[in-house]
């Protein structure tokens, strides 16, 4: 099936959000340990990244690492901690032809110093291109997003600079780490679990859920676009009927 001429360019999703799920089962399906299934995502990261900006996707994010994932066993931690070194300067050069500038979320100081470096690294040679961002969610969580936007409101009000009365859904996004990007219309995710993991809670308020079975070392361009034409299918109705949106 040609999933990319399917899709109509005049209901492109503008942001695009995906939990990478599966990279463990991959490995063990093969007797591999679970680092080879890491290793293996990074292909597809770098395949989905490119489809994404082939069809005129503005934002993708990507969840890397989740503020749970601290803890896995310490060797799989140390070992993705590495491959995103090696990914985000192996990859720059992607990035670079396709004129894609990379942003993160999360809370990535508290990251390895080589980790944290390199994420600066790759925002910082990108940052003129304009083309798509792709936003890298590491050592992100939907909740710790939304309590660290919680206490800077807290503070403002405190030192009276805004009202508790000024405090409004646009406020609260413009104090997210996704400030500034629209919300994603659509949210992918592999390996055929069927959950949010903390991902994105304030800003998937009404996107379109995309669950694909595959795993995500082997989920390539056409299964993301099959995601698109699934998501142009549906109706958004946004609390409305039906006869109100045609
Ligand atoms: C996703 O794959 C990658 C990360 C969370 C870093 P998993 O490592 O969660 O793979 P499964 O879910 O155990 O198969
Ligand atoms: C979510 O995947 C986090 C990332 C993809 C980075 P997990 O595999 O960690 O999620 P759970 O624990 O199965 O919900
Ligand atoms: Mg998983």
């Amino acid at each position: 099936m040609d999933w990319k001429n399917k899709i109509d360019q005049d209901r492109l999703p503008e942001h695009i959000a995906v939990i990478m799920d599966g990279n463990g089962r991959w490995a063990k399906e093969k007797g591999k340990p679970r680092v080879f299934g890491h290793r293996n995502g990074v292909k597809s990261v770098r395949e989905v990244t490119e489809a994404a900006a082939e069809i005129g996707v503005k934002y993708l994010t990507l969840y890397a690492f989740s503020t749970e994932n601290w803890g896995r066993p310490k060797l799989e931690v140390s070992a993705l901690m590495r491959l995103l070194v090696e990914t985000v300067y192996q990859e720059t050069n992607t990035l670079m032809e396709n004129n894609i500038r990379l942003q993160a979320i999360g809370e990535i100081d508290k990251l390895p110093k080589a980790t944290y470096q390199a994420l600066l690294d790759g925002i910082e040679n990108t940052k003129d291109n304009d083309r798509m961002t792709l936003v890298l969610a590491l050592n992100y969580s939907g909740r710790s997003d939304l309590t660290k936007a919680a206490q800077n409101l807290a503070t403002q009000v405190a030192e009276g600079k805004i009202a508790a009365d000024d405090i409004s859904p646009e406020l609260i996004s413009n104090h997210l780490s996704t400030a500034g990007m629209p919300d994603p219309e659509l949210l992918i995710r592999t390996s055929g679990e069927a959950r949010i993991s903390n991902f994105l809670l304030w800003e998937l308020a009404y996107a379109e859920l995309f669950f694909s079975p595959i795993f995500w070392p082997d989920f390539r361009k056409p299964d993301f676009y099959q995601a698109i034409v699934d998501y142009q299918q549906r109706e958004r109705r946004f609390g409305k009927i039906s006869e109100q949106i045609a």
